[in-house]
């Protein structure tokens, strides 16, 4: 029997505070719902003490995400764990995730501390956190560009004091699998009290090496790996899941380790977080991009169709692609959509098939091939869980390389319509201009991206946008078969967002403010 590899998603912490990948509070339950179905064993939520949106989401998902652990980071120090377990305290199983840099770069240029001050913080914090929590995860942040013997006495004096879960963070993705492999097995024979605690992996891909090095420290002893869906993360981010998942899977002779996954929950999961936050993979990343199973050459397509094998290391069933059986048009009714919607792996309430449903023949109207894909944007799109407090009722932008481009735009807001006109660089920037001054909401466009959802000129398009609104990043998005139409759409969906996060900050204070009275 292959020995378990625990799976650690940082998807909702060293993944989300990479650029592009925020999330808000409501994103980030549904991205922990879809770890759940994953079977990720153990979910890293967030950093509570970083800000009150972090504590919020790592204790919601605590209250509702009861199968795997939820564990949150802290900083050594007592305020950081304290928050922490005050967010993660509810959980089913819960887990402090407390870090501190060793290497002498870090000490001396970050933390101004000597080694021996660092060994003494180890050892008060983690014995403050385990008093509060049954399970500590210690991370020496830097570990890779640590010295060994000094790692080993840090790990040493960390288990000690309580940490069951040890990690050996190549923060910066320095290391290469020929030097992270051996590093890893000579730290860990390094502690004397080693068998106490289970050994984790976490690295970054800066050189394009995360999962290799990743798999390297599971072959010399970490039974723990830390990865994210889509691999995001700290600049070149950090090690994927899917591949790591799917190497050990597809490698089973050479690797005879095994991870708990639903690897048939892969590709959604992927899919969910590039919809949510607009960060997509490209189109040849491993497992998930959109050509990962597709044969393009005549070879290869006649070899794959005689037999599958012969192009194919795995199968794309195995991680969710499902090529489906039913085709959906103009005539299909609720029990095909029902049925279709269930081969895609989407179990819809009787609201949200209705919903769904009345999308689904606005889009038939318009487009004579209906594919999984736009199915899978419809159920995405229209299941919002932020109140569409504006809602876009007309517009209309001219454009062209000779005049100035103006839009006319129409909203809606609790049954009151408003109307607008501008001019602007291009329609988009027309539009957001007559949006902004209905709203009054002044958003800053940092980024715009389009897509096409299928093939053919009616294809969907699917605009993405980031807004900074007072300081503040909100992504938005929307899909229609009229660009501009999903440009208005998913601005506004940035802009209901901004004013729901708004609103529900001026209720808490409010709130706050009566109880002081009380
Ligand atoms: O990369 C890193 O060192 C980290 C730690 C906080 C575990 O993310
Ligand atoms: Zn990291």
């Amino acid at each position: 029997m292959s020995e378990k590899v625990y799976v650690f998603d940082t998807t909702l912490r060293d993944g989300e505070q990479s650029p592009g990948c925020s999330m808000n509070l409501e994103e980030k339950l549904k991205i922990a719902r879809q770890l759940e179905r994953l079977n990720v064993d153990i979910i890293e939520a967030g950093f509570p003490i970083a800000s009150d949106g972090d504590f919020e989401a790592v204790q919601a998902i605590s209250a509702q995400v009861r199968k795997p652990t939820i564990a949150a980071l802290a900083r050594t120090n007592r305020e950081d764990i304290e928050r922490a377990w005050e967010a993660i305290k509810g959980a089913h199983k819960a887990r402090i995730h407390t870090f501190i840099a060793t290497s002498d770069i870090h000490l001396e240029y970050k933390l101004r501390k000597s080694r021996s001050e660092v060994l003494q913080q180890v050892i008060e914090t983690v014995r403050i956190a385990r008093d509060l929590c049954e399970e500590v995860e210690f991370s020496s942040e830097d570990a890779t560009r640590s010295d060994i013997d000094y790692l080993a006495e840090v790990f040493e004096a960390a288990i000690e004091k309580g940490a069951t879960i040890i990690n050996i963070p190549d923060t910066v993705g320095y290391a290469i699998p020929q030097e992270y492999g051996p590093f890893v097995k000579e730290l860990i024979s390094k502690i004397s009290n080693r068998e106490k605690a289970i050994f984790s992996c976490h690295c970054h891909n800066d050189l394009g090496l995360a999962v290799a090095n990743s798999l390297a420290g599971i072959e010399n002893g970490c039974r723990q790996v830390e990865c994210t869906v889509n691999g995001i993360g700290e600049r070149a981010g950090n090690a994927s899941l899917e591949e790591i998942v799917m190497a050990l899977r597809t490698k089973k002779a050479l690797l005879p380790y095994h991870t708990d996954i639903v690897t048939e929950e892969i590709y959604r999961s992927s899919r969910l977080l590039s919809n949510l936050t607009g960060a997509f993979v490209q189109a040849n990343k491993a497992i998930v991009g959109k050509n990962a199973f597709a044969h393009e050459a005549g070879i290869h397509q006649d070899g794959v169709l005689k037999y599958a094998l012969t192009y194919e290391i795995m199968t794309p069933q195995s991680v969710g692609i499902v090529s489906s059986t039913l085709v959906m048009g103009k005539h299909s009714g609720r029990h095909a959509l029902c049925k279709k919607f269930e081969e895609l792996g989407y179990e819809l309430s009787k609201e949200e098939l209705e919903r769904a449903y009345f999308f689904f023949t606005k889009l038939a109207d318009q487009k004579k091939e209906i594919y999984d894909e736009d199915l899978v944007t419809i159920v995405q799109d229209g299941m919002k869980i932020i109140p569409d407090t504006y809602k876009v009722k007309y517009v209309h932008a001219t454009g062209g390389n000779q005049e100035l481009s103006c839009a006319v735009v129409k909203l809606e807001r609790s049954g009151e319509v408003f109307v607008e006109s501008a001019y602007g660089d291009g329609p988009v920037d027309a539009t957001y201009k007559a949006v902004d001054r209905i709203t009054g909401m002044r958003g800053r466009l940092l980024d715009y991206t389009i897509n096409s959802v299928t093939r053919g000129k009616d294809a969907l398009g699917e605009v993405f946008v980031h807004v900074d609104f007072g300081g503040r990043n909100y992504t938005g998005k929307a899909a229609s078969v009229d660009i501009i139409d999903a440009s208005a759409r998913a601005y506004l969906n940035a802009v209901n967002k901004a004013m729901y996060e708004k609103e529900r900050e001026q209720e808490r204070e409010s709130e706050s403010a009566s109880a002081v009275e009380l």
